[in-house]
């Protein structure tokens, strides 16, 4: 699919098309393809889409990016950033940090000074970039293209990674004598800065006192991090945070979401269960964790604060959520109990229903012509139904139902013998590729109704049963 980016939309416009993408449940890129797709199909102006409901032509409109899957609606997704790359060693770092903004939608310009061009080439950051690399605050192609003073405004954000000791003394001074510096004079957005300096230096009182002033200003930090230095035989604090901290406080610094679970607290499990056998064999469900852990991720953009318990998993910890890494289903039974009381559950790990009864210490041989042994299996507990029935129940409690058959009827059940108030039913027979794909086709079952939903990836999967969530606790909150 062919990618557009929109360059100088005013503040009003961003802000309504930003409502109008959160209203329809889908990220900005989704929002301008639908009034794209919309104004090019009618001929006249865009028409406001419903939300989501199970509406035929839906899934055709709706095509989600590579981008968008991976990183489920990364806040800092159709922005732009100015990256000010100086002069230290950190700076090959910033080349990984422009690839992992990029990815998640971002786009990034990059102003470097000429110490910086010592240690990475301004050929291989406009490269990864892809645009032109500023440096020269005299170089008269790029001022009257673009101007120093622009280039920052044209960004919601100004990052500077790595910041040296050099670079943060002229900040916190005023001083503007190269383009990098003279940037940061004449900016106007928020800056987040990333220090990368000796250990020496960082401690230095002149530092101190400038990262002092830098703050007082409003300026923002991540990092620096403790640990080795590059060169030899130094450590402590100084090094640059990794680029994935650096995408995080960005992520922060550029969520402008309303946040309409502010003030809720959440558990969601997600995952398998691996329950060992002996020390190299276990059981377990299929379940690679996608399902739950774009839900704990859509709630906490929505403003929860999420604990995520997760079994065994290939998954990042997603961006702004306390994980708990358990492998079996009596861990992941205590972690959740542990995070009593909460206002919501979401049980969404395939909890492996047995167990073996004994783990044994050692490797279990084969006997030769005696054939398998038999394992004696015991039931391991069902974690939905005991928060469903807990004294200190959630005010929400919300579950997954994996069928292959007689999916509504099934799910019914779960929901009255659990106790919860929605089921998430979903058919996972293995032609369908829910487990481990990137795709659930779901319908949402509570005492009443069933509102079945198109397929749709995990990400919009997820966007729609925290959309609901949401609007109940609103209702419930107004009517309390
Ligand atoms: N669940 C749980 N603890 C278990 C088993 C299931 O918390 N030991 C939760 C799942 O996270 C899901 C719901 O219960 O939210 C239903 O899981 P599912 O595997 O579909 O149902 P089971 O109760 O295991 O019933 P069955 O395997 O007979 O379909």
């Amino acid at each position: 699919m062919a990618s557009i980016t929109i360059r100088n939309l005013d503040d009003e416009t961003k802000q309504a098309l930003r409502e109008r993408a959160a209203q329809n449940g889908r990220s900005m890129e989704q929002e301008v393809r639908c009034l794209l797709d919309d104004a090019v199909s009618s001929g006249s102006g865009p028409e406001q889409k419903p939300r989501l409901n199970p509406a035929q032509d839906y899934t055709e409109t709706v095509s989600i990016s590579a981008v968008d899957e991976e990183f489920g609606n990364y806040p800092g997704a159709g922005k732009s950033v100015l990256l000010i790359i100086s002069g230290g060693i950190a700076a090959y770092k910033s080349l990984d940090l422009i690839r992992r903004l990029r990815e998640r939608g971002v786009e990034v310009r990059c102003v470097m000074t000429d110490a910086a061009a010592q240690f990475v080439t301004p050929m291989a950051v406009g490269a990864i970039a892809g645009g032109q690399v500023f440096s020269d605050l005299w170089d008269r192609a790029s001022e009257q293209d673009i101007g120093h003073i622009r280039l920052s405004r044209e960004a919601d954000l100004v990052i500077v990674a790595p910041a040296t000791a050099d670079l943060m003394a002229k900040m916190a001074h005023g001083l503007a004598d190269d383009l990098a510096s003279a940037v940061l004079l004449a900016n106007n957005r928020p800056v987040l800065i990333a220090p990368a300096m000796n250990p020496q230096m960082w401690a230095n009182p002149a530092t101190r006192r400038n990262a002092a002033l830098l703050a007082a200003d409003g300026i923002s930090f991540v990092g620096p991090a403790s640990g080795e230095m590059a060169e030899s035989g130094e450590a402590g604090r100084g090094r640059m945070a990794e680029p994935l901290e650096i995408v995080a406080a960005v992520g922060k610094l550029l969520d402008d979401r309303p946040r309409p679970l502010a003030g809720i607290r959440a558990v969601v499990t997600s995952g398998p269960t691996h329950e060992p056998i002996d020390p190299v064999r276990y059981i377990a469900n299929r379940s690679s964790g996608k399902q739950g852990h774009a839900i704990a991720r859509t709630l906490a953009q929505y403003g929860a604060d999420v604990t995520l318990v997760s079994g065994p998993v290939n998954l990042p910890d997603p961006d702004g959520v306390e994980t708990i890494h358990v492998e079996t289903a009596r861990e992941m039974a205590s972690a959740v109990e542990a995070q009593f009381p909460c206002d919501l559950a979401v049980m969404v790990a395939a909890v492996a229903d047995w167990r073996s009864a004994a783990t044994a210490t050692e490797k279990m041989k084969k006997q030769d012509g005696k054939g398998p042994g038999s394992l004696e299996l015991v039931e391991n507990p069902d974690i939905l139904k005991m928060v469903g029935h807990s004294a200190d129940r959630p005010r929400l409690v919300v579950g997954f139902a994996a069928e292959t058959q007689n999916l509504e009827t099934n799910a019914r059940a779960k929901l009255k013998r659990k106790n919860a108030d929605w089921i998430i039913a979903n058919d996972v027979s293995p032609e369908g590729g829910v487990m481990g794909g990137d795709r659930n086709q779901i319908a949402i079952i509570d005492a009443k109704t069933t509102l079945k939903l198109p397929d749709l990836s995990k990400t919009e999967v997820a966007t729609q049963i925290v959309e609901r969530i949401a609007d109940w606790f609103a209702e419930n909150t107004a009517s309390a």
